[in-house]
C-alpha cells in the first residue's frame, strides 16, 4: 500500500472491535495513518500500515508512536493518565479522540467506579495545554451480546439479570465512524451515542437466534448469582455498577438517542445488523 500524504493518524488499540474499524475507514479514506497494540503481531494489521508496540501505562512506549502525529484515536484507561498526556504535549500531538463511556453523561449513571475512572480520563485531556480532546460517549455496546455466544452454542440459553431491561445498543461500526467525524474535524460528536432502538434483553437474545437460526431460550438469574457471574471477569465494584446499570435499565432509564444519525446523516445500525454481521461467533463449538 502506498503511504497516503500528510501527518499519520494514530489508532491506539487498533485490534480493538471500535478501533479496527476506525482504522479501516480511515484507510478506505485515503487518510495517512499509524497503528498500535501492546503486543502487535505480524498478519494482524492491514499491508503496508505502520505499526507500533505501545502502552498507555508505559510511558517509555509512547514517545515513538506519538512522534510526527498530530492526531490520536485512544480508549479511556485511567491508570497512568498523566503520563499519556505528557508524552502527547511533548509530541506535538494536538486531537485526542477518545473512547470513552456515556455514562459520563447519562444522568442516572453517575459515581459508580465505572463512570467515574471515563470521566477522570476525559477530564485529565481537557485540562492539558495544547491538546483538544473530543470524547466518544457510547452507552451500551452491542458487543456485550459476545458474553452470550457461550451458552448459546452450549445449551442454547442463555442466563440473564433483569432480561426484560431495556437498552439501545449500539454496533460498534457507528461508534467507529462517529470516532472518523471527530478525527476528521467534527467537533459535535460528544452527546450520547446509542443504537436507533430500544430493546429487551430478552427480545436480543431473540433477534440473535433469529440470526443463526436457532431457538435460544433465556433464564433469569437473581442479583446474587448475577453478582458472583460478573465478579469472574471483572473487579468487585465493577460488577456491582453493572447490575446497578441493568437496574436502572428495568426501570426504564437506558435512553436512545438521535446522536449517530446527526453526526452521519444515515440512521444508525440495528441491533437486527448487528447480530447478523456476528452471527459467526455465536455458532458452533468452542
Ligand atoms: N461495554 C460497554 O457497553 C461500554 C459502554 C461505554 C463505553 N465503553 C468503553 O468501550 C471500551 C470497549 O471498546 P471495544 O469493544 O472496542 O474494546 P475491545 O475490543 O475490548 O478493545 C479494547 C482495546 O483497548 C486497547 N487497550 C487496552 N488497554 C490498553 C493499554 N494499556 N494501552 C493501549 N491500549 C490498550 C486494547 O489494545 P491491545 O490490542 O493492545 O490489547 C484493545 O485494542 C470499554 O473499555 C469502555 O471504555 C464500553
Amino acid at each position: 500500500m502506498a503511504h497516503p500524504a500528510g501527518k499519520p493518524t494514530l489508532v491506539m488499540g487498533a485490534r480493538g472491535s471500535v478501533g479496527r474499524h476506525v482504522l479501516d475507514e480511515l484507510i478506505a479514506r485515503g487518510v495517512a495513518v499509524r497503528a498500535s497494540a501492546r503486543r502487535p503481531e505480524p498478519g494482524q494489521f492491514p499491508e503496508g500500515v505502520d505499526v507500533y508496540a505501545a502502552d498507555l501505562t508505559d510511558p517509555a512506549s509512547l514517545a515513538p508512536a506519538f512522534d510526527g502525529v498530530e492526531q490520536v484515536f485512544l480508549y479511556a484507561n485511567h491508570q497512568g493518565v498523566q503520563d499519556v498526556v505528557k508524552a502527547a504535549q511533548s509530541a506535538g500531538v494536538r486531537r485526542i479522540v477518545l473512547m470513552s463511556s456515556g455514562s459520563v453523561i447519562h444522568p442516572t449513571s453517575q459515581g459508580n467506579p465505572i463512570t467515574e475512572e471515563h470521566r477522570l480520563v476525559e477530564q485529565a485531556f481537557a485540562a492539558a495545554s495544547g491538546l483538544t480532546v473530543v470524547p466518544l460517549r457510547p452507552l451500551v455496546l452491542a458487543t456485550n451480546t459476545l458474553g452470550w455466544a457461550y451458552p448459546i452454542k452450549a445449551n442454547g440459553t442463555v442466563p440473564l439479570y433483569q432480561p426484560d431491561a431495556i437498552t439501545a445498543p449500539i454496533h460498534e461500526r457507528d461508534v467507529a465512524a462517529v470516532a472518523v467525524a471527530a478525527l476528521t474535524g467534527d467537533d459535535a460528536t460528544t452527546g450520547l451515542l446509542t443504537g436507533p432502538a430500544r430493546m429487551s434483553q430478552r427480545d436480543q437474545v431473540a433477534t440473535i437466534g433469529a440470526a443463526i437460526g436457532k431457538n435460544v431460550t433465556v433464564t433469569a438469574l437473581n442479583r446474587d448469582d448475577a453478582r458472583t457471574r460478573f465478579s469472574r471477569f471483572m473487579p468487585a465494584e465493577q460488577a456491582g455498577a453493572v447490575l446497578s446499570f441493568l437496574d436502572d435499565a428495568a426501570a426504564g432509564n437506558s435512553p436512545m438517542t438521535g446522536t449517530v444519525e446527526q453526526i452521519l446523516g444515515r440512521p444508525a445500525l440495528s441491533f437486527d445488523i448487528w447480530a447478523i454481521d456476528h452471527a459467526a461467533h455465536f455458532v458452533g463449538s468452542d
